[in-house]
């Protein structure tokens, strides 16, 4: 577990602006994020989908961001929902995340004041990452 820094609330205060654009007419519940990389920031939404499963969370759209903007490291990932607990990412953005860093950091918000934050490793420890693949020799008669 961290202290929230000021840092943290910066970021929480880019994902909670962006949360106003979020596209959820089915949930109603609304997903803001922002991720830190190399010094600069990218936001996302939830864009649900009448095939509901066809779903992005808000920390998947932006991570995909930041990718397209060429980081692929990240510092951190700032998370608010409109649960009155801080919100959590799902099981599938932790692992996706986890790609550009296991160790980043995650600042969570809700409706309320609490703020949460984490490391990803805490939130989803012993990912499946790209290391395993490299440990394949390729020989699959083993
Ligand atoms: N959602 C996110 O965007 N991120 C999360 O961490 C939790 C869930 C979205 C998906 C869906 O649009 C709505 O919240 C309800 O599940």
């Amino acid at each position: 577990m961290a202290e929230v820094t000021q840092a943290d609330l910066a970021l929480l205060a880019f994902a909670r602006e962006v949360r106003n654009r979020a596209y959820a007419p089915y949930s109603g519940f609304r997903v803001g994020a922002a991720v830190f990389a190399g010094g600069d920031i990218y936001q996302g939404v939830n864009v649900e989908n009448a095939a509901y499963g066809s779903t992005v969370c808000a920390e998947r759209a932006a991570a995909t961001a930041a990718v397209t903007a060429g980081k692929t490291e990240f510092d951190a990932i700032a998370v608010v929902g409109d649960s009155a607990d801080p919100t959590v990412p799902c099981g599938a953005c932790r692992q996706f995340l986890a790609e550009f860093n296991p160790h980043m950091r995650v600042i969570m918000g809700g409706k309320g004041e609490e703020v949460m934050v984490r490391t990803l490793d805490e939130l989803l420890p012993e990912a499946f990452v790209r290391a395993y693949l490299d440990q394949d020799d390729g020989d699959d008669s083993e």
